[in-house]
């Protein structure tokens, strides 16, 4: 299974993650075989990119997370997000809490581990709950190599995540939503989001005082140059560490309205650079662990200028993988030092 943009899908090619609208109703089953008419049709609902099953891959082809559960936190998330009055009700975050449960069982308990088996696709569009859905089960994943199976931070750690950016809600939409540069000033306020989410989430009864802390300093950066406090190393929360090491690979990754997310590769070679210097290392390699920049099936042009088929990856040389070429000769990457992948061509 592998992510690819909508313009390089073609007719014949099987879905491999159910789609649904947001209203959770089913609009595609997995394994629908691709039409130009559907193609057609997803790309005019607004999707920019498709997981498809090539046959290839480690991944099986059953549903890592069960997605209705996926879709009824995204629906409750997006009701606090969305509420004019910015305040989160007992019964509100009862449900929250609830939910967050359930995709922990669900996730401590899948067979998969890597992050496209989890991150969901949705109609393009630039809202901060789908983010937040996303983040969670990103730090889901992490906390269970951090945490192992059970364990109480856990539910911490997913419940910070989830509310990282809640002080959004406090920031004028205007400011938020603008396209292009933003002014010093307005890009202030926005930095603001931070102070305003720690300060708001002191208020809800029930929430465990690192939730706060989280949306407080998910953007300190491990040397010191994130906000608000310039915060660095181990005097950031490691729940902070690990959410914004989350927050930034599903940003990078994810179809905004403006623009197509950055293939995998591009994120992964961005995350292992930002290792010592925005993240901390140790959170870093775990995370890559996550991630295949080219997973089986993928197309790729080597610097050689020869083209071919990932078949193969023999960890933890994931930037290396065994190339099937169009002659059927087939490269070991990592005994052919000399070559390189130049550009995923789907
Ligand atoms: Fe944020």
């Amino acid at each position: 299974m592998r992510r690819i943009p909508i313009e390089a899908v073609r007719e014949g090619q099987v879905i491999a993650k159910n789609i649904y609208d947001e209203n959770g109703y089913m609009l595609l089953a997995r394994g629908t075989s691709l039409t130009e008419y559907i193609i057609d049709k997803l790309k005019r609902v607004g999707y920019l990119s498709l997981f498809i099953d090539d046959g290839f891959g480690d991944v099986p082809r059953e549903e890592a997370v069960d997605e209705r559960k996926v879709i009824a936190l995204q629906k409750a998330t997006k009701s606090i997000f969305k509420q004019p009055c910015r305040s989160i009700s007992a019964a509100q975050m009862k449900q929250l809490s609830n939910l967050v449960d359930m995709i922990i069982e669900e996730l401590v308990n899948a067979t998969v581990e890597t992050a496209d088996d989890i991150l969901q696709l949705n109609q393009v569009d630039d809202e901060t709950f789908t983010h937040s859905v996303n983040v969670m089960m990103l730090t889901i994943l992490m906390g269970k190599k951090i945490y192992g199976l059970r364990s109480a931070k856990m539910k911490k750690l997913a419940m910070g995540a989830l509310l990282h950016d809640y002080g959004k809600l406090f920031i004028p939409p205007h400011v938020l939503k603008k396209k292009g540069a933003l002014s010093t000033e307005e890009y202030e306020e926005v930095k603001n989001h931070t102070l305003k989410g720690f300060d708001y989430l002191k208020t809800v009864e029930m929430l465990e005082p690192t939730v706060r802390i989280v949306a407080l300093e998910h953007h300190e950066r491990y040397d010191g140059t994130g906000y608000p406090q310039q915060k660095a190393g181990d005097s950031i929360h490691e729940f902070s560490a690990i959410t914004s090491l989350c927050d930034v690979y599903e940003a990078l990754t994810a179809d905004r309205v403006y623009r197509k997310g950055f293939p995998v590769n591009e994120a992964y070679e961005y995350l292992s650079g930002a290792g010592g210097t925005h993240f901390d290392y140790r959170w870093v390699k775990l995370f890559l662990s996550l991630i295949y920049p080219y997973p089986t099936g993928t197309q790729v042009l080597l610097s050689n200028d020869l083209i071919g088929k990932v078949v193969n990856i023999i960890d933890p040389y994931r930037l290396r993988p065994v190339v099937e070429l169009e002659n059927q000769y087939v490269l070991d990457l990592t005994k052919h030092h000399q070559i390189t992948v130049q550009q995923v061509i789907y």
